[in-house]
């Protein structure tokens, strides 16, 4: 698919069937984060697969939205502070590196369409819990993964002429 035309088809799915995520599928978002490009090529950051199923009370503890839970799986990615790059200026760039690898992931699982919706607002210590993170390991954001059962809302931008500059501030 056109990317712009990708970019326009995802969407935060706030909706999900149960029907399980074929194991093909998975792989393919998963490989997808991995080819992310991250500073250094240090890749700090770790996936976590998770099957819904059995765990819906645990996993509403860490967000509490009936449809983050109404799909088969939710994948958090963790990232991993003594893997980080930092600049010589104490610039940590952690959260860049997981964004780009998560945007790969998020944007592959919508080319072969399967629902994603980024979910940074969760509460973190439920989430250290529930996943056994070690110390140096921070949950940063989860999505749940699988087929859609709502409908795209009217994608709302500001235009581009709002958000860009040429040469110059
Ligand atoms: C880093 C990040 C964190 C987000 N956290 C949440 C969240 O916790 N819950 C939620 O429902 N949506 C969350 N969103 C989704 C945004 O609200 C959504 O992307 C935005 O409103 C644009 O809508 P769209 O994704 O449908 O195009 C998050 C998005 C990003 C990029």
């Amino acid at each position: 698919m056109d990317f712009l035309d990708l970019a326009k088809k995802r969407y935060s799915v706030r909706g999900y069937k149960p029907d399980p995520v074929e194991d093909g599928k998975l792989q393919k978002v998963l490989e997808a984060a991995c080819l992310a490009p991250t500073p250094t090529n240090s890749q700090p950051f770790q996936l976590i697969v998770i099957h819904t199923a059995g765990n819906q009370d645990k996993l509403l503890e860490v967000y509490n939205r009936p449809w983050f839970v109404q799909g088969p799986l939710i994948i958090c990615c963790v990232g991993m502070h003594n893997e980080a790059w930092i600049r010589r200026d104490g610039r940590n760039y952690l959260d860049v590196a997981v964004a780009i690898a998560f945007d790969h992931l998020i944007m592959a699982a919508t080319d072969i369409g399967l629902g994603t919706c980024w979910v940074g607002q969760f509460e973190k210590d439920p989430a250290r819990k529930f996943l056994g993170l070690p110390k140096d390991a921070e949950p940063i954001v989860f999505t749940p993964l699988g087929y859609i059962a709502d409908e795209p809302k009217e994608k709302k931008r500001k235009p581009v002429s709002e958000l860009v500059r040429y040469e110059k501030w």
